[in-house]
């Protein structure tokens, strides 16, 4: 089987600069949710486009075909289009634009094709409001023809069962209707529903997932949608293992993977291709993008963000996690403390209000309170090293490059610009001076 996926309309109703199918879905575009389903029914896979084909192009694989339809003439023509992709046994016809068909009704389609041994088998559905949409007309229970909205009837119009546009093909009848289908509509448009007319047999698969067969055509569809595969996401986790506190304001990723009893609080966000282990807790009010965690983790009103987290790590609350950040075991990252390309080795504490950029930090270090890196000159960024079991006193500058050697100590208050060697005591201020009783001769000189 080959799946033929159309998208090459304009999405006028989106009022966007973007082509309507790269619109993303809780982090994914349209087309790549439909595009993801197929990959999991047979590797042919195509799509048409026309509109903003070079903008479409960046969101696909080398893995799937593409064909240009260079003006957007209907969907028949659409498919004429791919004309080359029309060889072999059956063809499974999807659209860019309704991102949420499930795999599980796709099967249940090509099951009953297959079964009846059908020209073609449709995907219906049964609408309250189906304004808009082509018609299933019915001949005492058996398909008759679909009619488009625009050239319906009165009576057609009260017909609730609607053409999803979802259906599959057997080629070669599919091959002989195109050439017999004309543009003699309200739209001057090639339908490809007007194909239907030549079928010797239809079959029908009407499923009862309205959502599954919505198309998007504006923002407001495309917000309820996402709501939609959001849940979705959301239900899937905690029917696996993850409690989620508050649904309604937590927004997961179809990417992301977490482990069994792993607790995510409200208002948290994670995002791209995260992974985050067992026993977990995540949020309140945390955004994670891209991020490995491990298990037995505690992520409190923080940011995380391309960064690899360990087992058995606390971090914020009001840290960031940045890029490259290596964040190893029992490692304790806590208020106002900022990680960049860094690595802070098991055991290392950071608990407050700090800068770590560029830097290597062994184990069992404990960074005082305040203390920064300087990696930055205004041109270059620089190194920091600090050595295992090494204690930096707080409201330390560490001016990069520089390193400390293990088992050393900075005092509290130094600025460090030079190596320090292991197991030494470095001192990088001035030396504190108190003059006694310099006070009282100033007053008395009334000073
Ligand atoms: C189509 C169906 C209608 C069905 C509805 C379901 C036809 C004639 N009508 O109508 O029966 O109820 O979908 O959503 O097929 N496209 C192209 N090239 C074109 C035109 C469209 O690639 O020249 C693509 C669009 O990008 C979109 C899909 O085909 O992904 C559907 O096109 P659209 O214009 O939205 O069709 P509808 O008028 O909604
Ligand atoms: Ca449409």
């Amino acid at each position: 089987m080959k799946v033929l996926i159309l998208a090459a309309g304009m999405g006028t109703r989106m009022k966007s600069k973007k082509p309507k199918v790269m619109h993303e879905i809780m982090g994914k575009p349209m087309l790549n949710w439909v595009i993801d389903t197929s990959k999991e029914l047979t590797n042919d896979i195509a799509v048409v486009l026309g509109h903003g084909i070079d903008k479409v192009r960046t969101i696909l694989n080398d893995d799937v075909e593409i064909f240009e339809q260079k003006q957007t003439l209907g969907t028949g023509h659409a498919v004429m289009s791919a004309e080359e992709f029309l060889t072999g046994e059956e063809l499974l016809i999807l659209y860019g634009d309704v991102p949420l068909i499930s795999l599980k009704t796709l099967k249940n389609l090509i099951s009953k094709h297959r079964k009846e041994k059908n020209d073609a088998t449709l995907l219906t559905v049964d609408l309250e409001n189906p304004y808009g949409y082509g018609r299933v007309v019915r001949n005492k229970d058996e398909f008759e023809k679909i009619v488009e909205h625009r050239d319906a009837d009165e009576k057609q119009l009260k017909i609730k069962e609607i053409n999803s546009g979802i259906a599959i093909y057997n080629i070669t009848s599919l091959r002989k209707a195109l050439k017999q289908i004309n543009s003699n509509n309200s739209q001057g448009e090639y339908y490809l529903t007007d194909a239907f007319l030549y079928f010797k047999k239809v079959g029908i698969f009407k499923t009862d997932n309205k959502y599954e067969v919505s198309g998007v055509n504006n923002r407001v569809q495309l917000s309820e949608l996402s709501y939609i595969a959001r849940k979705e996401i959301l239900n899937n986790l905690m029917l696996n293992g993850v409690t989620i506190l508050d649904p309604e304001s937590t927004y997961i990723d179809k990417e992301v993977k977490i482990g069994f009893d792993t607790v995510i609080m409200p208002q948290t966000y994670i995002f791209g291709d995260t992974t985050i282990g067992e026993d977990c807790c995540i949020g309140p009010m945390t955004r994670i993008n891209c991020c490995k965690i491990g298990d037995n983790v505690k992520v409190l009103r923080s940011e995380c963000e391309k960064a690899e987290i360990f087992n058995n790590v606390s971090v914020g609350p009001y840290s960031r996690i940045r890029e490259k950040s290596i964040i190893e075991d029992n490692v304790k990252i806590g208020n106002f403390v900022e990680t960049k390309k860094t690595k802070v080795s098991k055991n290392s504490k950071a608990q407050h209000l700090s800068y770590l950029g560029d830097a290597c930090i062994g184990e069992n270090v404990n960074i005082g309170a305040g203390t920064i890196t300087c990696n930055y000159d205004g041109k270059n960024k620089f190194k920091t090293n600090i050595g295992k079991n090494s204690f930096v006193g707080s409201n330390t500058s560490l001016v990069a490059p520089v390193n400390v050697g293990e088992n050393s100590i900075i005092a509290a208050g130094s600025v460090i610009t030079e190596d320090i060697p292991d197991s030494t005591l470095a001192f990088g201020r001035a030396r504190q001076i108190n003059k006694v009783g310099k006070l009282e001769k100033e007053r008395e000189k009334g000073e």
